[in-house]
């Protein structure tokens, strides 16, 4: 006789099976964690924008001489400063991720603490240059993040926990590539440091999830790339809500910050950490999910060269920048 299961219950079967495998590798989060300690490098946004009560005249010439460079940053690279900033303050939305599914009573709410005391310190300081530079109209900026917040986040997938690793790690090396990018197209010395600091945290970030995941697949393969498969063909940023959120994506595609080439890059590392190809002794469903992922660059670059081939000559304008029109390739 077949026993039948009501959907609902075999769900939850499902989620206790990865809670168990998630407490199964805390050992090796453990470590993680310790070793993210080790390598802690730990900056704060008055390092690199002191605020004292008093503001004698040298510093108000630095103020002022930073001023007058920042004037030199283009649109585009205001654009990807304002959506880096904006995803940054998109810390509740995680951190309620982490500490709702992760558990409060492990490692896992140790982490929890220590990456969003590191990454609150993000959306500060790019925060705090936006608004002392004065290359913005910095009230839009305040509301837009006010109603990116207020729409919360809560992703269908949100009751997967592996799912919640892959988005973790993916998002990670995507924050990281973006600031790290930004960097590049920046001349200003001040910002240029700010960023790549920032970039630095991420890619310590993204090594701990990764390495998270990479012990989930261990233990529940088949089960953990079921999950990847969900999440890896596309992700969403968290800011989908945002206000003109895709005129800004297209804007810092265009001047080579972060597009479809660049989460391409992101997957294709990732799978390959992941030694997805190598995986032997997988039943049916984990069989097919690493068929599936094992063609998924193939597809990734079919996407990149479509969005690139049919992108013509665009203008834009956004509040924030005072409605100031541009045109880009
Ligand atoms: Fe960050
Ligand atoms: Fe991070």
């Amino acid at each position: 006789m077949d026993v039948i299961i009501p959907a609902e219950k075999n769900k939850q079967l499902e989620r206790d099976r990865k809670a168990e495998v998630i407490k199964e590798i805390e050992p090796t989060v453990e470590k993680l964690y310790d070793q993210h300690q080790a390598k802690q490098n730990l900056w704060f946004p008055n390092d690199f924008l002191p605020s004292d009560e008093k503001m004698d005249d040298d510093k108000k010439s630095v103020l002022e001489k930073l001023r007058e460079r920042a004037r030199s940053l283009s649109d585009a690279v205001k654009v990807a400063l304002t959506l880096n900033t904006l995803t940054e303050e998109g810390l509740p939305h995680f951190h309620r991720l982490i500490a709702t599914y992760l558990g409060s009573d492990s490692i896992w709410q140790k982490w929890n603490f220590m990456w969003t005391a590191e990454e609150d310190r993000h959306g500060n300081i790019l925060r705090d240059y936006m608004r002392d530079t004065r290359i913005l109209n910095f009230g839009v900026v305040e509301i837009m993040q006010y109603y990116y917040i207020n729409s919360g986040f809560t992703p269908d997938w949100e009751m997967d926990i592996y799912q919640i690793l892959v988005y973790t790690s993916l998002q990670e090396r995507a924050t990281q590539v973006s600031h790290r990018n930004t960097g590049k197209v920046v001349s200003e010395p001040l910002l240029k440091g700010i960023l790549q600091n920032i970039a630095a945290d991420e890619a310590k970030h993204f090594n701990f999830y990764r390495n998270a995941f990479k012990a989930v697949i261990q233990v529940d393969p088949n089960e953990a790339l079921k999950s990847a498969l969900k999440l890896l063909p596309s992700i969403d940023m968290p800011g989908i809500s945002m206000p003109k959120f895709r005129e800004m994506a297209d804007v810092v595609r265009r001047v080579g910050i972060y597009g479809p080439w660049e989460y391409k890059a992101i997957v294709d590392e990732i799978v390959k950490f992941w030694d997805i190809s190598s995986l032997t002794g997988l039943n049916e469903i984990g069989n097919q999910a690493q068929e599936k992922i094992m063609n998924l660059s193939v597809r990734l670059e079919k996407v990149a060269k479509y969005i690139e081939n049919k992108a013509q000559k665009k203008s834009f304008s956004f509040d924030f920048l005072y409605n100031h029109t541009w045109a880009m390739d």
